[in-house]
């Protein structure tokens, strides 16, 4: 089979790829490289062993995308190519709106156009928006307290309804909880453009002395230790979570959503003391303000897609550390340095 992986230089992208060629698909890359470097796909294919086909392409130019549809018989897309940080979302929604929800309506365009009608798309966690009741199941209401957050929930929603329209198409939307670390050789990792707004590569950075302290948004959060607390997941479980969901794509048709998370709440906190046992360095840290659009807490209730697939973690907290820590370390500057 050959899949299109939109984003596949990126974080989650690139260990998908790795993961896909290594279980004999034959993978096809777009990605305009706005957040990522050519670098990630070059030590993909050192890792697997096996080539890939790259296009430098915005998912929006139609033209260039369709060319890449001409160009290869493509079976299925797995879609990650988005802008994906909360606090920027809120200083430039517009971005926010043109590139995930144009982005993804354009994918569509081109799929419906060259026949090609099965999708998986990165959903993500912040569609729940504040609700005060967690571990979330799929059930739980959507609310989503800021533009990225709605940018997803509107693809969704435009998935669900391209699904009823035209029978053809088959969509299962992945929600992710917080994806972290890197493949366990360290060749790839989370290696952002500019400054991170992931707290991982933050404090990988900080770690090798390229950031000098951390923020943490929000001290005052009804939690525990007052800071906000998210469901970690390691980046390679996310990855597996893809090739299953490839895997089953063709087996019902219309739309299907599942949470990928572990089900555990971890606080920025106790992510910054598991990590500094993880570097062997005590991180610098400074609690400030909430950031607007953030929630208390996010844990995944990820039953169903156990049950349907048979898929659950299998790395803990100290593994997403180690890995995390072992790319920056090895990667002190990232694949440009
Ligand atoms: N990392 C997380 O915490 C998280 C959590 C939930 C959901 N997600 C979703 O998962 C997906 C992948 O996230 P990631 O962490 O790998 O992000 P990333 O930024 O590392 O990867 C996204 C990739 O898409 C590319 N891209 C962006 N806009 C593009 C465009 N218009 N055309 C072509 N390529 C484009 C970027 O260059 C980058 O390589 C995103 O859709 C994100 O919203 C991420």
């Amino acid at each position: 089979m050959v899949i299109l992986v939109t984003g596949g230089a990126g974080f989650i992208g690139s260990h998908t790829c790795v993961e896909l060629l290594q279980n004999g698909y034959e993978v096809v890359v777009v990605d305009n490289h706005s957040n990522s470097s050519p670098g990630a796909l070059d030590e993909v294919q050192k890792l697997a062993g096996l080539p890939l086909t790259a296009y430098q392409v915005d998912l929006r130019d139609r033209k260039a995308l369709a060319e890449v549809f001409d160009a290869h018989p493509i079976d299925a897309v797995v879609h990650f190519a988005a802008k994906k940080a909360v606090g920027e979302s809120i200083q430039i929604p517009l971005d926010y709106f043109d590139i995930n929800i144009g982005g993804t309506t354009s994918l569509l365009r081109a799929m419906h156009e060259h026949g090609v009608y099965q999708l998986v798309f990165s959903s993500s966690c912040s569609i729940y928006g504040d609700s005060q009741k967690v571990p979330m199941a799929e059930e739980a209401p959507a609310g989503p307290t800021n533009p990225y957050a709605l940018s997803k929930w509107t693809c969704e929603q435009l998935l669900a309804e391209t699904c009823s329209r035209y029978p053809q198409f088959t969509v299962v939307s992945l929600r992710y909880f917080n994806p972290m670390g890197a493949h366990p050789s360290g060749r790839i990792g989370e290696d952002p453009r500019g400054v991170p707004h992931n707290v991982m590569p933050y404090l990988t950075q900080v770690a090798v002395g390229r950031l000098e302290r951390l923020s943490v948004f929000g001290g005052d959060y009804p939690t525990p230790d007052g800071s906000a607390i998210r469901d970690y997941i390691h980046v390679m479980d996310v990855a597996d979570g893809h090739r299953l969901a490839v895997e089953h794509l063709g087996e019902e048709p219309g739309m299907r959503v599942f949470n990928l998370g572990t089900g555990a709440g971890v606080s920025v906190l106790e992510l910054v003391e598991a990590f500094s046992a993880a570097c062997g360095k005590e991180i610098p840290y400074q609690v400030v303000d909430r950031r607007p659009g953030d929630v208390a807490r996010l844990i995944a209730d990820s039953s169903r897609v156990e049950r349907e697939w048979g898929w659950r973690t299998t790395r803990n907290l100290a593994a997403m550390c180690d890995d995390a820590w072992r790319f920056q370390r090895l990667n002190p500057n990232g694949y440009d340095g």
